[in-house]
């Protein structure tokens, strides 16, 4: 298994460009099933997870071509199984669920994995399913849903943790081809459901309301091949921007989002470090001292669950004391025992980590235990004196379009060291 080594101390400079979002171009892709027609998608992330979805797609009947970031399905026919040993690698699967409901007005898909970041849940997306009129069936550890017709309905998607992204996308997807107008209520806000909701509008579906609470979807009989551009990935953009507060000179991200990221510039500015944003890109620069923070994730466009764990590593070394609550995945902490291997000092108590910044962080070999997590011990590394080498690096290549390249662009002594 490749290894990420890194060099620690070096000041970063320059500029890099972001990627497309893995979240938008997950379900997105998986919203080229609901029409026989070819659809092109421009700016999809060369990683293992658009890669597992894309084996998905062809596994289930579409003809798929790959050159660069552009990827041309064509649909013309399909099935609706998607068997255990096709969709066990990545949880975001489920997301095929609603096309294949949508479009053949039935699915198996194996059920989920478990992971490390808590428990994962897909009652809500099921939720959904049953009250578009489909009969959801959970037996040998796959999903069934099935429904002679979708119809129209209103229903609340808001779970105990708030709402579901994959969730609104799925019922979503469903929707467009079912019979009448469904509302979703407690809808999830992110830019990535509007990216996907965008995406359906080019496909000749009816919905309003995406980046809002309620979304409202008015069914079509059928929706026909488009083209599309995935937006840039909110979350490459705020960890390059904690890299550059981190151990930078000053940094510039291109090809971003800035209203995508503003609770991860709100948290940098009062951390104290300087934010300039222009058009498609963001800097961070150091700005003298850089002070604690007190910080809660929350669903977008609050602090996003997907930035805590590189902001864990930031506040580590941030002088005073900082406190993390974690409001999406009360588990998602498993970054902190490897970042106290290199000397950090956070407490948890139950969802909230309480950070005693430190002076300096050592190099150590850690290991990544899911994407996320992956990043903050890069990021710490960066940081720390010494070596430190990052193992599972699988983690990362899932959800970071070359982020050694990229650091590298930027100065820092990172290399990939092969198995
Ligand atoms: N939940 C339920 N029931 C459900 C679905 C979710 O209780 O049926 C709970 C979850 O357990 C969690 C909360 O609702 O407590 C929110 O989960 P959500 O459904 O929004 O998560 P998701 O859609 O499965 C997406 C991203 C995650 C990101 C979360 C939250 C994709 C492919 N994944 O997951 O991204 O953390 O939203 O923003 O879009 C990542 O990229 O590293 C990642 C994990």
């Amino acid at each position: 298994m490749d290894k990420i080594r890194i060099h620690g101390g070096r000041p970063l400079s320059g500029s890099i460009k972001i990627s497309g979002s893995k979240n938008s171009a997950l379900p997105i892709l998986a919203a080229t099933l609901l029409t026989k027609e070819p659809c092109t998608i421009r700016r999809v992330p060369d990683l293992s997870d658009t890669n597992y979805m894309l084996q998905i797609l062809k596994h289930l009947g579409a003809e798929v071509e790959r050159a660069s970031g552009t990827v041309n399905i064509a649909s013309a026919r399909i099935e609706s199984i998607a068997p255990y040993d096709v969709v066990r690698k990545m949880r975001a699967s489920v997301c095929v669920i609603g096309p294949l409901l949508g479009r053949c007005k039935e699915a198996t898909v194996s059920m989920p994995g478990g992971c490390v970041i808590g428990d994962r849940p897909i009652d809500l997306h099921l939720r959904g399913f049953e009250a578009l009129g489909a009969a959801v069936r959970v037996e040998g550890g796959n999903i069934k849903v099935f429904a002679p017709k979708l119809t129209g309905a209103v229903v609340n998607l808001r779970g105990k943790f708030g709402p579901t992204v994959l969730g609104t996308d799925n019922v979503m997807m469903a929707a467009v081809l079912a019979d009448g107008t469904t509302v979703i209520e407690g809808a999830a806000q992110e830019p990535e459901v509007v990216d996907l909701a965008n995406f359906l509008n080019k496909m000749g579906a009816k919905v309003e309301g995406a980046g809002t609470r309620r979304i409202i979807v008015e069914g079509v009989k059928e929706l026909h091949g488009t083209e599309h551009d995935i937006i840039p990935d909110r979350i490459e953009t705020g960890t390059f921007l904690v890299a550059g507060a981190i151990c930078g000179k000053g940094i510039t991200v291109k090809r971003a989002d800035a209203a995508h990221v503003t609770a991860v510039t709100n948290a940098l500015l009062s951390c104290g470090y300087r934010v300039e944003t222009k058009a498609d890109t963001i800097s961070v620069f150091p700005n003298g001292t850089s002070k604690p923070l007190e910080i809660s994730t929350e669903p977008y466009p609050g602090f996003p669950t997907d930035m805590q764990a590189q902001m864990c590593a930031l506040l580590s070394t941030t002088k005073g004391i900082s406190v993390i609550t974690e409001n999406i995945f009360p588990q998602r902490y498993m970054h902190v025992a490897e970042l106290k291997r290199m000397g950090a000092q956070v407490d948890l108590e139950g969802s909230t980590a309480v950070i005693q910044g430190v002076d300096h962080l050592l190099g150590a070999p850690v290991m990544a235990s899911d994407l996320r997590a992956s990043a903050a011990l890069v990021l710490a590394g960066l940081k720390a004196e010494g070596v430190t080498e990052v193992s599972r690096v699988y983690h990362i290549d899932r959800g970071y379009e070359h982020l050694d390249e990229k650091l590298s662009e930027l100065g820092a002594e990172i290399e990939r060291v092969k198995a």
